[in-house]
């Protein structure tokens, strides 16, 4: 087998073989296949595109190209959750509680922020002391003391997607079914839980920004889950503006306590109450969905999930009294408001536009290596639909340096369009597959 015919057969549009597939994963993984071939070969995929069956070759070959993590001394049925990708996308750190507090065992593996998108390593490590890296023993015993815990994904799990991922990122390859595919579930597959929930966002914030392909996306990746033995559902959800009011690591954390607390935005608390719902019917704590759902919302309302979320703070060597004192978390020294020229409805807030702006500010990376500031961001005092009078307040950005958060804030600006008629309202949670 050589990468040259690999290459050339689908650029002519054929199907590549399980075997062909798994020769260039291990060759690329192992370095014995360089950057151009690779390269050459996902452009090749991205135009003439894959088979169900050859997406489902490369997630199994990606997800054995490392570790595949072992969770059975963990009791009971582990369940995951993943996002693929948003803006203000906090609900990891609100529905791990509410799961765990309903029972479900949640060993999670998350990622970090890159582009636009957040991620919830980093604002985790917004938290003083919190460690987001530990042994897999302390895991694992920690998921059976605590019930909840997350950790950043080692270099171990599918180090072939990092490395596809990283150039994929640079060649425009990125948008591709497939490839998203197989990168997000070969990860998931390798992480060992038992059911694997996933919310894909479909919206301008989101990287399936049409619905028909969000759906596409979530079918495939559910096909390809139970294909291999884990029960998937995925849940197509609204990214078409930023999910909540606050975007940035610490902002986003202080949001989820607010929302544990019961005073979080109607946008976030609903959706993570529908996310943990399947979750907790999922983890088999409930017959249906609708009864998860009625008890991850006891698990807010009684505080189980407020307290949930202090144990896992302090389990993870973090300082549980941010709980109550906001002010332990980083904080900027520099802001901008935006204040809106015009009176009229919210029709549009751009959610990538936003991403990018609170990028700008500090708070994401460019590139892997760039350092965060984990107290810039955007507080949004709008959501579409509202009514705002001329000088109304929409956004404050924060950050430590005054010339990017002016420029976060031109940014952010934006991203809101006023307009004379009320929008129509986007459903949160658009269809559920499983
Ligand atoms: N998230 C991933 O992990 N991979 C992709 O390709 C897209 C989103």
């Amino acid at each position: 087998m050589n990468m040259n015919d690999i290459i050339y057969k689908k650029r002519e549009g054929g199907a590549l073989d399980p075997e062909e597939i798994e020769y260039f994963v291990n060759g690329y993984t192992n370095g014995s296949i360089p950057d151009y071939q690779a390269a050459a070969l996902l452009m090749a995929i991205f135009f003439r595109k894959m088979s169900r069956e050859e997406t489902y070759a490369l997630t199994k070959a990606m997800k054995n190209s490392g570790d595949v993590v072992d969770l059975s001394e963990i009791a009971g049925i582990k369940v995951d959750k993943h996002s693929t990708g948003g803006v203000g996308d906090k609900t990891t750190l609100i529905v791990g509680p509410l799961a765990a507090a309903c029972g479900v065992p949640i060993a999670k593996m998350s990622g970090r922020g890159l582009g636009f998108t957040g991620g919830t390593v980093d604002k985790m490590e917004s938290i003083p002391g919190f460690r987001t890296t530990m042994e897999a023993n302390e895991f694992i015993s920690l998921v059976n003391r605590v019930g909840l815990s997350v950790i950043g994904q080692t270099a171990h799990i599918a180090p072939a997607d990092k490395k596809l991922y990283s150039l994929r990122d640079v060649t425009s390859t990125v948008d591709n079914l497939s490839l998203i595919t197989s990168s997000i579930m070969s990860k998931k597959l390798a992480s060992g839980s038992d059911v694997i929930v996933l919310d894909v966002k479909c919206g301008s914030g989101a990287f399936m920004e049409r619905f028909e392909d969000a759906c596409e996306l979530g079918e495939l990746m559910v096909e390809i889950g139970k294909a291999d033995g884990k029960r998937t559902i995925a849940i197509i959800t609204d990214m078409s503006q930023p999910l909540g009011l606050a975007v940035g690591n610490s902002l986003e954390v202080i949001e989820a306590i607010e929302t544990l607390k019961g005073r979080g935005p109607k946008d976030i608390t609903e959706l993570s109450l529908r996310l943990a719902s399947y979750m907790i019917y999922a983890g088999e704590k409930a017959s249906s969905p609708e009864e998860g759902y009625q008890m991850a919302s006891e698990a807010l309302e009684n505080g189980t999930a407020l307290l949930k979320l202090t144990e896992f703070i302090t389990g993870q060597g973090g300082d549980p009294k941010v709980i109550e004192d906001y002010t332990l978390f980083p904080r900027p020294s520099c802001f901008s408001e935006i204040h809106s020229e015009v009176g009229g409805f919210v029709g549009t807030i751009e959610a990538r536009a936003i991403g990018l702006a609170s990028q700008h500010s500090g708070a994401g990376r460019a590139t892997k290596e760039d350092l965060i500031d984990l107290s810039a961001g955007i507080m949004l005092y709008k959501k579409v639909g509202d009514f705002i009078k001329k000088g109304d307040l929409l956004a404050t950005v924060y950050g430590n340096d005054q010339a990017r958060v002016d420029k976060g804030a031109q940014e952010a600006a934006a991203a809101f369009l006023i307009q004379n008629s009320k929008p129509e309202e986007n459903d949160l949670v658009k269809r559920v597959l499983q």
